[in-house]
């Protein structure tokens, strides 16, 4: 089996590995804050912070943005939300006290419709929650126009989060995600581009936001407090969400294997477009020339997309659909409503292996196992 997605993990892992379990010290530390470092070089944005998963990122940033009554006295609790998209950025909302309100999603590129998030934001809305799907980055500039257009309208701005799990080394107009002045979090876990076995990163867009993120990662406490002697204080409780010394070492090795690796997922993804543009029942994604995709995932819509992965099966090609509409599950039923969009595309959404680990004989086979149809 040709595999969808698998973890890409440097050699040098077990001995910087072995050297943090050696030090004594595995908690919290120098190697965390040298792959804070490392990262901060990378993104190109000083204000990051590393925590466990990309889980607990998101579940920091919707408290470091939940809700607290307007100048107005009124409630801002409502979160608009993509439906299209690992339950984990939805989850962190409800996790906060917040109410999901379901926006469409743009056939063409699988992310949020900005249209109807325009058309539902309202003064109740505290935050909107976009996803970079598979790394194709969301229209930031639109999405900035818009809650300008919002802020001057009723004189608070909805923060943005921007979900970029998906998204290591994906650019829009140029820069990396995590410097279009929103909250962003990215997922190092274990099959993501770059992996800490599990791992993830807050990136803010101000000092004070950072500082408090900083702090809530690790129960609200500040690490350089004289905890020998009990003489701190906690001014907000926090959790624990802080990186571990093994998994920053794992990280911290495995960067090196990062940027060839996300060089090889899209020189297969422009192989495919290529290849598989104008396939009888087969309908690509959105390119845009103003971004650029990190190509975790390659998403494909086919015609019968049952038979499309039995076919795939039977020749060695593993396929899937990764998730399940959010919107679907029993536990939101409260928050159901028509999503036109996200209909004609979810029964034909399908993803096909793209990663790092295929050879130039498995991406031809790909290809002519497509264009023979199913
Ligand atoms: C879109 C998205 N957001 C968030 C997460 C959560 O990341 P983690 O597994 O690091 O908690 C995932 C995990 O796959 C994801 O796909």
């Amino acid at each position: 089996m040709i595999p969808l997605l698998r973890p890409a993990m440097s050699p040098e892992v077990p001995a910087r590995v072995a050297r943090v379990i050696d030090s004594g010290l595995v908690g919290h530390g120098p190697v965390v804050e040298e792959f804070e470092r490392a990262l901060r070089a990378r993104v190109g944005n000083p204000y990051l912070a590393a925590v466990n998963s990309g889980s607990s990122a998101l579940h920091l940033a919707l408290r470091l943005v939940a809700d607290r009554p307007g100048g107005d006295g009124r409630r801002r609790d409502e979160v608009l939300a993509t439906p299209l998209t690992f339950e984990a950025s939805n989850w962190a909302v409800l996790a906060n006290g917040l109410r999901l309100r379901w926006v469409d999603v743009d056939p063409a590129s699988l992310n949020v419709d900005l249209d109807d998030l325009e058309r539902k934001l309202s003064p109740a809305t505290r935050a909107v929650v976009v996803v970079h799907w598979g790394g194709y980055p969301v229209d930031l500039r639109r999405l900035a126009t818009i809650l300008d257009r919002a802020e001057a309208a009723w004189g608070h701005r909805p923060a943005a989060v921007e979900d970029c799990a998906h998204a290591w080394g994906s650019t829009f107009e140029g820069r990396p995600l995590g410097n279009h002045g929103n909250l962003c979090v990215f997922s190092f876990h274990a099959i993501k581009h770059l992996t800490c076995g599990s791992g993830g990163l807050l990136v803010a867009a101000d000092d004070e936001t950072y500082r408090r993120a900083r702090l809530l990662r690790w129960y609200g406490i500040d690490r350089s407090a004289d905890r020998v002697h009990g003489d701190y204080d906690v001014a907000e409780w926090g959790y624990n969400f802080h990186l571990n010394e093994i998994e920053a070492a794992i990280g911290l090795a495995n960067l090196d294997l990062v940027d060839a690796n996300v060089r090889a997922h899209r020189d297969n993804a422009a192989y495919y477009d290529r290849e598989l543009a104008g396939v009888a029942g087969v309908e690509l994604t959105e390119r845009r020339p103003d971004r650029e995709s990190s190509y975790w995932l390659y998403p494909l819509k086919v015609r019968d997309r049952p038979a499309f992965m039995r076919r795939m099966t039977a020749a060695g090609i593993m396929t899937s659909v990764v998730i399940r509409r959010n919107d679907a599950h029993s536990c939101v039923r409260d928050a159901a409503t028509d999503l036109p969009g996200l209909d004609r595309v979810h029964e034909r959404m399908v993803h096909i292996p793209v990663g790092w680990w295929l050879s130039e004989r498995d991406r031809e086979h790909v290809v002519r196992t497509i264009r023979a149809g199913w």
